[in-house]
């Protein structure tokens, strides 16, 4: 029986065999929320008897080989009359080799991991991801808005890590967190009422000396009704004219709101781990530069980010997601270091280069050929880790804010320089900056 992964390989071979329908594109695959498809197809072909006989003889062949994944033959044409204006609307990959013929993904969740923004070319946006949790990730985010402000920068901090949030403890004592979060805007926003909250979901740290540091937590100093209004951020708004908007634009829509009142020189994002639907709005929605891929080395680390590049390429976006990529080397051991970090850089490698880069043919030179893949010893490549180091001072601390509070500048390089280091350069230029 045909099971669920089995649908695009079968769609591919069943489209490969049907010459006679090169004629009729573009076509559209639905795939359903119960993972059935079905073909949307342009009114206009009704008319025409041969190109009827030739898409009977597809729903017939998908009912053939996919079995409970298709409509019956007689379900598996959808006529849509205004199919010219809404193709551009739907999002959709295109189906592997068949040219013209694309595949709408109807999922349960609206975080798809496969529409992914322009960049944002005003504000640098940086997003902290791991595929799994605990390895560091917030820790690490808030010393670099400690070490970025150190050297006179304003740095914006969001926590949209929302179901576990905590990030902004470390950066604000009690006293000094604001009256509300991320989620009371999201909620605010559905009845048009966002700039109720707007001025109070944002505090400046006094960790910072030279610059500043606005943090932006998940919820305010009182969480208040944090589970009821968590189950409605997601929502999509329905606008005055019936349009639906999102909940990952609206998440948009914010950060653009808080860059222009804050003008930070750079944003640091901490994402939720796994794939997840806010992890998904961090990294394909919010036109972040850089993705920082945090990664202690383990199967399970590198299995799930191999899902996660698996899905980018069949989902024909991986072009353009896989230049902001920089993997992370979380937590890196103080024994065996340099043996954990080749063996961590080697598994790196190895999912880059079977995943994201492209091939190099014989006698091509990447770098000249415009093709996009680096040697394993490249410094410069993205999955050449950027360590961050394990360190007992952070190991299991009772309170960062604390520990943040008497650092020196000379210890948090120590652990997070090459993350620091690696960042600068990246705001400068985007900045314009000297
Ligand atoms: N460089 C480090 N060296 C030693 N311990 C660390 C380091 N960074 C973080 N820790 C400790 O590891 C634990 C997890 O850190 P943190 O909360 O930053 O991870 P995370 O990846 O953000 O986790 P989550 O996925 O739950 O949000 C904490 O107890 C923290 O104090
Ligand atoms: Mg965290």
């Amino acid at each position: 029986m045909t099971t669920f992964d089995e649908i695009i390989p079968k769609l591919v071979e069943i489209f490969q065999r049907q010459e006679d329908a090169a004629n009729i594109r573009p076509l559209l695959i639905n795939r359903d929320l119960n993972g059935r498809v079905r073909l949307i197809v342009d009114e206009k072909w009704k008319k025409d008897d041969r190109a009827m006989t030739v898409l009977d003889k597809i729903a017939q062949e998908m009912k053939e080989a996919l079995g409970p994944h298709a409509y019956s033959a007689k379900q598996a044409l959808l006529f849509e009359s205004s199919f010219e204006e809404t193709l551009p609307r739907e999002i959709k990959f295109s189906l592997e080799g068949i040219e013209d013929v694309y595949v709408v993904d109807r999922l349960a969740t609206e975080g798809n991991w496969s529409s992914i923004s322009a960049l944002n070319t005003t504000y640098s946006r940086i997003v902290f991801f791991s595929i799994k949790g605990g390895v560091g990730r917030s820790t690490a985010l808030a010393a670099t808005a400690w070490a970025l402000a150190e050297r006179g920068k304003r740095v914006l901090v969001l926590d949209l890590d929302l179901e576990s949030p905590g990030l902004s403890s470390s950066l604000l004592p009690e006293d000094r967190r604001p009256a509300f979060g991320i989620a009371d805007w999201l909620v605010e926003d559905l009845v048009e009422n966002g700039d109720a909250v707007f001025e109070d979901m944002v505090a400046t740290s006094a960790l910072s000396h030279n610059g500043e540091i606005f943090v932006v937590p998940a919820h305010g100093v009182k969480a208040g009704e944090y589970v009821a209004k968590l189950g409605r951020v997601w929502m999509p708004k329905v606008c005055f004219d019936g349009s639906r908007e999102l909940w990952p634009k609206r998440l948009s829509r914010l950060l653009d709101g808080l860059e222009k009142r804050w003008s930070p020189d750079v944003t640091l994002i901490d994402s939720r781990a796994g794939i997840d639907e806010v992890a998904s709005a961090c990294l394909t929605d919010l036109s972040a530069s850089t993705i920082f891929l945090f990664a202690i080395d383990g199967d399970q680390t590198w299995s799930g980010y191999r899902i996660l590049f698996k899905h980018w390429r069949t989902s024909g976006v991986v072009r353009e997601i896989r230049e902001r990529l920089q993997v992370v080397g979380a937590m890196i051991p103080e024994v065996g270091t340099d043996d954990y970090y080749h063996g961590l850089r080697e598994r790196a490698w190895d999912a880059f280069s079977e995943e994201l880069y492209d091939e190099v043919p014989a006698g091509a030179i990447a770098t000249e050929d415009g093709i996009w893949s680096f040697d394993e010893s490249d410094e410069g490549a993205p999955h050449f880790p950027w360590p961050v180091r394990w360190h007992r001072g952070f190991a299991a601390l009772r309170s960062l804010h604390g520990k943040l509070t008497g650092i020196d500048a000379e210890e948090v390089q120590t652990i997070f320089g090459p993350l620091i280091d690696g960042l600068l350069p990246i705001i400068k230029t985007e900045r314009g900056e000297p």
